[in-house]
């Protein structure tokens, strides 16, 4: 299967691999898992005032397309308020990055792994946990 050059360049240079400490009350964890091939991504969030995501780290087990969608996921959260990364859909990730139908699922990866981050920040500052895991 041929990967788009900007899965390449993101597979290549992933940015923002790494890890937040998880102990800290404004660090997000998501960490889930692709049933179809086992594949593994955690994804972290910083988060500072005015609920805006100061920070954003990945690590991914897993095929380039979902290398490729974590690390394009990291970059659009910098910056974004806790909202505005919760509207980021993984056909937006399809798009951006090409990927076939195939490899649709990978891209769902990392929109989960966003939404298990923020739920992960919400209960640990207190609030409830939004229901939002795309049901596939
Ligand atoms: Fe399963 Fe990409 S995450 S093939
Ligand atoms: Fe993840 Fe279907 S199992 S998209």
């Amino acid at each position: 299967m041929a990967y788009s050059e900007k899965v390449i360049d993101h597979y290549n240079n992933p940015r923002n691999v790494g890890t937040l400490n998880k102990d800290e009350k404004n660090v997000g964890t998501g960490l889930v898992g692709a049933p179809e091939c086992g594949d593994v991504m955690r994804l972290q969030i910083e988060v500072g005032a005015d609920n805006v995501i100061t920070d954003a780290k990945f690590k991914t087990f897993g095929c380039g397309s979902a290398i490729a969608s974590s690390s394009l996921a990291t970059e659009w959260l910098k910056g974004k308020t806790i909202d505005e990364a919760l509207a980021i859909d993984n056909m937006d990730i399809v798009e951006e990055l090409a990927l076939p139908p195939v490899k649709i699922h990978c891209s769902v990866l990392a929109e989960d792994a966003i939404k298990s981050a923020i739920n992960d920040y919400r209960v640990k500052n207190g609030l409830d946990a939004l229901v939002l895991e795309k049901s596939h």
